[in-house]
């Protein structure tokens, strides 16, 4: 579905990706791993058009999505959606959770009935294990795991194709972390969909990916099973 060839990145003259490739077929759970630091988040970013290669290109179905001269195909962007590591910061500080998530609701699905959009977005939030009570609140007044769980409950409604968590349970204890994880790659199955796990934590990661591309030195290192086709 999704695949990168040697993208390489420079910020303020130092080079972070020098030529990372990598590819993430329909339906595979696929791990980035490494050290803080290294470039997994911006090889991430580059999948959703927050950050433009210097060098290299994304595709989508075979179709060029991200390259140094390209602008980024939004719409065709729309399946794939990020959790990232800070959760505070996807969040609206002067929205209520609970408008926010109909908002959302009603983007995805227009047209929606009261009543579904209930249903989805309790659903949603029950998945990642968070009562309908949240909905009354601001985000600065819930926690960092809380909003975590939130944006996870966000992207769990809107069901993309690929779902990137960056880091997106980190501020989870050991058995929140496994409950929302057994939510996510449940949800993933049942409609097909891919998740691309960026994690500095490797057994995690492995409890969830089927492959593993470790970053090294501005590389990717493909781990584990034979190469697949990606396309
Ligand atoms: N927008 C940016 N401007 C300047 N430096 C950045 C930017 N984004 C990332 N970096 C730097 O690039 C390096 C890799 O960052 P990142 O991709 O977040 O690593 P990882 O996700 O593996 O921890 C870090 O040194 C980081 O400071
Ligand atoms: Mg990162």
């Amino acid at each position: 579905m999704i695949e990168a060839r040697n993208l390489k990145k420079s910020f303020k003259g130092k080079a972070v990706l020098e030529d990372a490739s990598f590819c993430i077929g329909d339906g595979e759970f696929v791990g980035f791993y490494g050290p803080s630091g290294i470039g997994k988040s911006t090889a991430a970013r580059m999948l959703c058009g927050l950050v433009r290669p210097d060098v290299g290109e994304v595709l989508l179905d075979g179709k060029l999505i991200a390259s140094p001269g390209t602008q980024y195909d939004r719409k065709a962007g729309l399946g794939i959606q990020m959790v990232f590591q800070q959760p505070h910061a996807a969040l609206d500080p002067v929205q209520k959770l609970g408008s926010a998530f109909r908002e959302l609701a009603r983007a995805r699905f227009p047209g929606i009935s009261r009543e579904k959009e209930d249903s989805l977005i309790e659903s949603s939030l029950a998945e990642a294990g968070l009562s309908s009570g949240i909905l009354a609140r601001l985000p600065s007044q819930i926690s960092g795991g809380e909003a975590q769980r939130v944006c996870i409950a966000r992207c769990l409604m809107l069901s993309p194709r690929l779902l990137i968590l960056d880091e997106a349970t980190s501020m989870l204890d050991v058995s929140t972390q496994a409950n929302v994880m057994g939510a996510v790659t449940r949800a993933a199955r049942a409609r097909g969909g891919s998740i691309l796990l960026i994690s500095h934590d490797r057994a995690l990661i492995e409890r969830v990916c089927q492959r593993i591309y470790l970053f090294e030195g501005g590389r990717t290192v493909e781990e584990g099973t034979e190469t697949v086709n990606c396309s």
